[in-house]
């Protein structure tokens, strides 16, 4: 029997049945249903279209791991399922797979579906976010070259000031070897020979960084970083324009704690912070510090913390700060988007990074998900 439809014309052209299935199949969205298990029940074109199956016999039986990519977090997916387990709606940015193999970027949401009040399956909407994040890569290499360009005063310093003590030590080394039969002093000669070694191998460090900074493609990649090598790493290219302001930093980092990121996005994230208590200390008088501390307040999640006393945000801007291209430094000082970027980089990381300011001093405090050891497959050293 055919159901009418409301509408003007009054005659119906299929049954309800057939529209919400044709609803279904056609809808914009890409649409998936699973069983308890993730199990995938039924999809719709779009959802065979953005993952490149063949047919939706292709798709059903197998579970929602088809389509994981290894470059989102185990975090992520944990996350996920806690929530849609505990009966709450999941929503967020992922990166998955296509059966061809190539990334597919979506912002989904995942809800419940209950039967008598208890959770029987889920239902996931996907929407393709491939335009958006080509803009937003276009828009983390323009922050990236912005960081460069004021790396490039700091850049003088780093290269200079080994190179001097590097020639001082070999001028010296080329004295005493210069006249044969003279008595050397080895202690003294090889300590030359230490500290020349020691400068080249900071410059080393230095220069891989700064290429590996301006790689285009720094990397999506993800791999376990220790919580102390980031900051240390991230304070390269600005130690010595915080020390030659009289600027104190204290790291106080709790343990060791690892954590699977980004190492060059998250690299930019502390040296966007650090640079912006350098310039908020800007005419500063008196005592300047920055308190740096990571701590794991509970298992599977770090904290890091940055405090600086350079007199605080006013109450009429903080809500604004993280906004994209808002900035209260002249037009070559600043772009607006450190922050705006930094935030966008910690929640692809599943993060948080909140600011408060009070008493003349600015804390932001960043929440990331922490290993609880290091993942046995993914690269140490490796961006
Ligand atoms: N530690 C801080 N103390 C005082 N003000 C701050 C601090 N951090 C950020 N701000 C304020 O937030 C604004 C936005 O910061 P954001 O890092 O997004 O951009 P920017 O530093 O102005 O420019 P860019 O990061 O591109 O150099 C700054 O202009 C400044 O007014
Ligand atoms: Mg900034």
């Amino acid at each position: 029997m055919t159901k009418a439809i409301p509408g003007d014309s009054g005659s119906p052209l299929v049954d309800t049945a057939t529209l919400v299935d044709r609803a279904f199949t056609q809808a914009e969205y890409a649409i998936n249903i699973t069983d308890r298990e993730g199990k995938l029940i039924k999809v719709n074109k779009a959802y065979i279209e953005l993952y490149k199956f063949r047919s939706e016999a292709d798709v059903l039986g197998k579970t929602q791991r088809v389509i994981r990519s290894p470059h989102t977090p185990d975090s992520v997916y944990k996350d996920m399922w806690s929530t849609i387990f505990r009966g709450e709606t999941w929503r967020g940015n992922l990166t998955n797979l296509a059966q061809d193999g190539s990334e597919v970027f979506v912002n989904l949401t995942i809800t419940p579906v209950r039967e008598n009040g208890e959770i029987i399956g889920f239902m996931g909407f996907s929407l393709d976010r491939a335009q958006q994040v080509l803009l937003e890569r276009e828009l983390f290499h323009a922050n990236k070259l912005v960081v460069l360009a004021t790396m490039g005063a700091g850049l003088a310093h780093e290269l200079n000031n080994p190179l001097a003590s590097i020639l001082l030590d070999a001028e010296y080394l080329k004295d005493i070897f210069a006249e044969p039969g003279k008595a050397i002093e080895w202690e003294t000669a090889a300590s030359a020979a230490t500290s020349v070694i020691q400068g080249v191998e900071r410059m080393k460090k230095v220069l891989e960084h700064l290429l590996m900074y301006s790689r285009k493609e720094g990397g999506q990649k993800f791999s376990t970083l220790t919580m102390a090598q980031l900051i240390e790493d991230s304070f390269l290219f600005l130690e010595r324009q915080l020390r030659s302001r009289n600027i104190t930093i204290d790291v106080e980092v709790d343990g060791e704690i690892f954590l699977s990121g980004n190492r060059t996005q998250l690299e930019s994230v502390v040296h966007n912070l650090l640079s912006n208590s350098r310039d908020a200390f800007e005419g500063h008088k008196g005592d300047k510090r920055i308190q740096i501390r990571a701590r794991k307040e509970q298992p599977g999640l770090v904290t890091l913390e940055f405090s600086d006393n350079a007199g605080g945000i006013p109450a009429t801007i903080l809500d604004r700060i993280f906004e994209p291209f808002f900035t209260t430094k002249k037009e070559r000082e600043g772009t607006g988007l450190g922050l705006a970027i930094s935030q966008k980089i910690i929640a692809e990381h599943g993060g948080t990074i909140e600011v408060e300011s009070k008493d003349g001093s600015t804390t932001f405090r960043i929440m990331l998900p922490a290993l609880e050891a290091p993942s046995p497959d993914e690269d140490m050293m490796e961006d």
